[in-house]
């Protein structure tokens, strides 16, 4: 069974583990910093298993209806044993919870483990952005609207 549990941007030294850990385990164009953390303009969560932090996720609001999932990863040490489909579908049930009506996330066109999991959750496919965040960096772009 696995939780959200809401990063404590109180906490200089949680806050500080996360941009560590996302940076260390998630490729991105540009690298995640405290100050974009702390603004708090992303809500940031650990994915916790039985005690353990085994990866983190987040989401923007991109309108009053609209949430971008970003950053959800899991810890090399935990991959291949169904968090990352469990940590999708907990980023997702946090946006419709949050009374959002429509989720949406990018995947670099080469990650096959995410577009799986995405296209089995009943994403559909709505873009493919080339040269999105840096030249030769492809995404697609998988959304869901809730019923
Ligand atoms: C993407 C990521 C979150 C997947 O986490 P994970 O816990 O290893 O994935 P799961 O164990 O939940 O795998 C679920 C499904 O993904 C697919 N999958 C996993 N690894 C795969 C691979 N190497 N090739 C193709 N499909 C794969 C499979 O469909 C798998 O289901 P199956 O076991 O029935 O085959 C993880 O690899 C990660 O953190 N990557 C780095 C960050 C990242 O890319 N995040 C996504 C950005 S959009």
């Amino acid at each position: 069974m696995m939780t959200l549990q809401p990063l404590n941007l109180s906490d200089r030294g949680e806050m500080l583990q996360l941009v560590e850990f996302i940076n260390a385990h998630y490729r991105a164009a540009v690298p995640l910093t405290e100050a974009s953390v702390a603004s708090g303009r992303t809500r940031f969560f650990w994915a916790v298993v039985e005690g353990a932090r085994v990866g983190a996720s987040a989401y923007v609001e991109r309108t009053p209806t609209l949430a971008e999932t970003v950053k959800t990863v899991i810890d090399p040490a935990h991959r291949g044993k169904r968090y990352g489909e469990m940590l999708s579908q907990a980023i997702e049930d946090q946006v419709r919870g949050d009374g959002f009506k429509k989720v949406m996330t990018t995947v670099y066109i080469d990650n096959l483990p995410m577009i799986m999991i995405k296209l089995r959750q009943g994403y559909r496919f709505e873009g493919f952005h080339p040269d999105h965040e840096r030249p030769g960096w492809h995404e697609y772009s998988f959304g869901k609207v809730f019923a």
